[in-house]
């Protein structure tokens, strides 16, 4: 891909009152998009804006796996509340509704047609005539405050929609540490793990550019070095910080190249065994690695063995030969895995056998229809996922 997004990005000390300051004078209504839970974390929001002259309204109606008609409730109350500022607060699920929302705000023509043909990279969509895209995370994990995808369930179709856009990166993403401070630690864990896939995939993607490799390169060292102190004390707010600091920072990476073969292989696990995302891609990620890293990459892509080297250099891995390096790095992930108490295969993850073996074709067919498998940098279909996935839920090393 040849550009790079970005949002304005206000991080570091006191962002959230430099958020409100960056938005007086641009308007005199906002709306918050999040769930019932993180309503009462919005107060300090709620109030630096009305500060700045702001009409403050929230929408806490918003679902893990957020599907088309919450969306299209939420859209309606855009249309209702008519605001200059769509803000997304919380995890991936409020990102990804505000995003969709402020999309069908912008652009109530699209809701009555089929939304899985009209929000495509080449469609000419016209948004911020109505109002900009603000994100809130409140996690450390899914850098959706800064990519350009958004990503529903329909329900009644029983598929996913992902509404896919360049025009969809935020206008500003907000990075305030204290709102990540409650995080339990499984989902610091997990989240935190689905940062390094991020920053590591992004790296060995099909589609990295020099622009994207910087970014990936300070996230996998970042993450991978505060992730342990995290999950050891979560009132680290140095260590929140960089954590947070490092989901975005990957998320410039990776949605500027995209994801890979982790990802692929997460989301269909993640799908058929109902496993968490980042728990997900995270038993997936060796294997992952470890699979890239042997097998010859398509004609023009760089060689994700010496890509995995130059990730083990940066993160301070001394090793005789790219190959040592690879594997130094994946042994890293795995005992990082293994600290943060973290499973590391489907069967720790609480798969039996019986239900593995029934379910591997469905594994193998959804995986090989990922869009993560274009842009992993080497040919994984038919037998070699199989086995792929076979090692995923026995543990092998
Ligand atoms: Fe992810």
């Amino acid at each position: 891909m040849p550009y790079f997004l970005s949002p304005r990005v206000i991080f570091g000390k006191g962002a959230m009152k430099r958020f409100a300051a960056e938005l007086e004078g641009k308007g005199d209504r906002a709306v918050i998009i999040t769930d019932r839970v993180l309503k009462d974390k919005c107060s300090e929001l709620v109030e630096s804006l009305k500060a700045v002259g702001y009409d403050v309204k929230i929408w806490d109606e918003v679902e893990a796996d957020p599907t088309l008609d919450i969306a299209l409730a939420a859209s309606r109350f855009l249309l209702d509340c008519n605001p200059q500022w769509v803000i997304g607060f919380g995890g991936g699920s409020a990102i990804d509704t505000a995003k969709a929302a402020w999309v069908l705000y912008e652009r109530p023509d699209l809701a009555g047609g089929d939304l899985t043909k009209s929000i495509l990279p080449k469609a000419v969509l016209n948004l911020r005539r109505k109002a900009r895209l603000a994100a809130v995370p409140t996690t450390s994990g899914t850098g959706a405050d800064v990519t350009w995808v958004a990503v529903l369930t329909d329900r009644a179709m029983n598929r996913k929609i992902v509404f896919a856009h360049n025009d969809i990166v935020p206008d500003l993403s907000v990075l305030e540490t204290s709102l990540t401070l409650g995080l339990p630690k499984g989902l610091t864990a997990s989240t935190g793990l689905d940062v390094i896939a991020h920053a590591i995939d992004g790296y060995t993607s099909r589609q990295q550019t020099d622009f994207s490799d910087g970014p990936c390169l300070q996230a996998a060292r970042m993450a991978m070095e505060w992730l342990p102190q995290v999950c050891r004390d979560g009132s680290d707010v140095a260590a929140r910080e960089k954590m947070l600091n490092a989901s975005t920072i990957a998320g410039l990476g990776f949605g500027n190249s995209n994801t890979g073969l982790s990802h692929a292989l997460g989301h269909s696990a993640g799908a058929v065994f109902h496993i968490g995302h980042g728990r997900a891609i995270g038993i997936a990620l060796p294997y992952s690695l470890a699979f890239i890293s042997t097998k010859p990459p398509y004609e023009g892509v760089p060689d994700p063995l010496m890509r995995l080297a130059d990730i083990a250099r940066f993160v301070g891995i001394d090793a005789a030969s790219p190959r040592a390096a690879a594997d130094a790095l994946i042994d890293r992930i795995r005992s990082i895995q293994k600290e943060i108490g973290e499973p590391m295969s489907l069967k720790e993850a609480g798969i039996p056998e019986d239900r593995m073996n029934a379910e591997i074709d469905t594994l193998v067919k959804i995986a090989e229809k990922d869009p993560n498998m274009f842009t992993t940098p080497c040919e994984c279909k038919g037998e070699a996922l199989r086995d792929l996935f076979m090692k995923m839920w026995r543990g092998d090393d």
